[in-house]
């Protein structure tokens, strides 16, 4: 290596779409951090950009493009000594008509070949043109990314399972993410222990159907996620643990159960349905019906009674009619959920139900409003719901004004709380005195730090 080799490069990462991305970004700086790229906030004068996308919804995908045209402006004003790579989502669904579309991008790398980035980034320095890489090699990127990852706080994510199988009709997952693979045990563990040993307090285990996870465990025998939730549970100043995004299909007794045993387990779940009509779930290719969700729900809530739900719903998918909507809105009003996401369908290139007969735009939008008016008011609700309790909050920094601290519930709310001093990864005991839309507010109460 020279001494220009050497020199400091600004990186700046956009990241889109899901948590898993938001780990990726972080993982790939990781990787770069070596090779002297420091992260800047923002992409003028950068030497290397990536953008890592999101192909879920064509907004999302939108969205990339329009980004794409201002940096090729930042870039020619620089000279063209800004190098723009697109990861990701949209990367893996359209690299070759990207790199025709957007000739200006440098390199075009699918989710499943980060840990490539390295090589890759040298070859387009060599070569004119786009450097491509959309394969899906056949050994796991996680075992070939860096184990020195910086410290992502008190609240750190790890992806332990990637990819889908289950090939929803309006989905793109199956598709741009590939067949469900799952880290070996042993491997999840160690970059646990890493993190709580950085600071983690607690740790979201991510994958895009996180429980199917069957990871190879020490004995060579499939671990499922109840048994790697337990192992976590073992480690030593970990106090919270959660999952997320679970399938209903995967939602397995054991693991039901062990919101009931698992001490470290957080009373909170987000279990996609999208539909409450058995004739959209069927052309959905769910494999579940409604009353199957119902049946989980009541058994949660059985060994949990504490336990707060989240969900995914889609409004106009292909075939729903009023009669299949108002099946949702009867789900959403009889299950009560404490946050949902809820999306327009948008039709995605190449997936089954892009191809059937569309709903009106006029229609989707009415339905998802009304959806979106029952889910807030249900939010609210949940909200108001814990005014006057006396819980655990876990603190994660300060507050948005002088004098505030803020943590997290629980239920994974927001909290804020007037204090001095700094509680930064400490669970303390608070009282709930009020509530907004998307936070709470509280008083710290003089007790003796508890765990969770
Ligand atoms: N793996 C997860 C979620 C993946 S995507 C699961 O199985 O639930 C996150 C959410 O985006 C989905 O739950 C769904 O509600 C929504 N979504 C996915 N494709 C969509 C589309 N084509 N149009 C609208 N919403 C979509
Ligand atoms: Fe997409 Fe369905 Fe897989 Fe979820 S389960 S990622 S919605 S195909
Ligand atoms: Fe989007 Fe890909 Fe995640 S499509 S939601 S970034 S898996």
């Amino acid at each position: 290596m020279n001494a220009t080799d050497r020199k400091t490069r600004k990186l700046h990462v956009v990241t889109h779409g899901c948590q898993m991305n938001v780990y990726d970004s972080a993982r790939m700086t990781d990787l770069l951090r070596p090779l002297g790229y420091a992260t800047v906030d923002a992409p003028e004068n950068a030497d290397m950009v990536i953008i890592n996308t999101c192909h879920i919804r064509e907004r999302a995908e939108e969205k990339v493009f329009s980004q794409l045209g201002r940096l090729r402006q930042m870039k020619e004003a620089q000279g063209g000594n800004m190098m723009i790579a697109v990861t990701g989502c949209v990367a893996q669904a359209e690299g070759e008509v990207l790199a025709k579309r957007a000739p200006f991008v440098d390199l075009v790398v699918g989710p499943q070949a980060y840990h490539r980035l390295p090589e890759l980034i040298a070859q387009a320095h060599r070569k004119q043109g786009v450097v491509i890489d959309t394969e899906f090699p056949a050994e796991q990127k996680f075992d070939h990314l860096p184990d020195d990852a910086a410290p992502q706080g008190v609240v750190s994510y790890l992806s332990i399972q990637e990819g889908c199988d289950k090939f929803c009709s309006f989905c793109v997952v199956p598709y741009t993410r590939g067949a469900e693979a799952s880290r070996p045990a042993e491997s999840v563990l160690a970059e646990a222990r890493r993190m709580v040993a950085l600071g983690a307090r607690e740790i979201a285990l991510l994958g895009q159907n996180v429980n199917a996870y069957h990871g190879e465990g020490p004995d060579g025998s499939a671990w499922n996620l109840t048994r790697l939730l337990d192992r976590l549970a073992g480690i030593e100043g970990l106090e919270r643990i959660r999952y997320t995004t679970s399938h209903p299909n995967d939602m397995s007794d054991e693991l039901i159960d062990a919101h009931r045993d698992n001490p470290k387990l957080l009373p909170f779940l987000h279990l996609p349905v999208q539909s409450g009509s058995d004739k959209i779930l069927r052309a959905m290719n769910r494999k579940h019906k409604a009353d199957d969700f119902r049946r989980i729900v009541d058994r949660l809530r059985a060994v949990r009674p504490d336990i707060a739900l989240s969900s995914d719903f889609i409004a106009g998918h292909p075939g729903e009619t009023d009669a299949d909507f108002a099946d949702t809105m009867k789900l959403v009003r009889e299950t009560g959920f404490a946050l949902a996401y809820s999306f327009k369908y948008s039709p995605r290139p190449g997936t089954p139900a892009a191809g059937l007969p569309q709903l009106e735009e006029a229609v989707k939008d009415a339905r998802l409003q009304e959806l979106q008016a029952l889910l807030r008011e249900q939010q609210n609700a949940f909200n108001a719901g814990t005014v006057g309790l006396e819980t655990p909050v876990l603190f994660t920094g300060a507050g948005r004004h002088p004098g505030q601290i803020a943590g997290r519930s629980l239920w994974l709310q927001p909290v804020v709380v007037e204090h001095e001093t700094d509680l930064t990864g400490q669970i303390r005991m608070v009282k709930i005195t009020g509530a907004n839309p998307n936070s709470l507010l509280g008083t710290l109460l003089d007790k003796e730090k508890i765990a969770a």
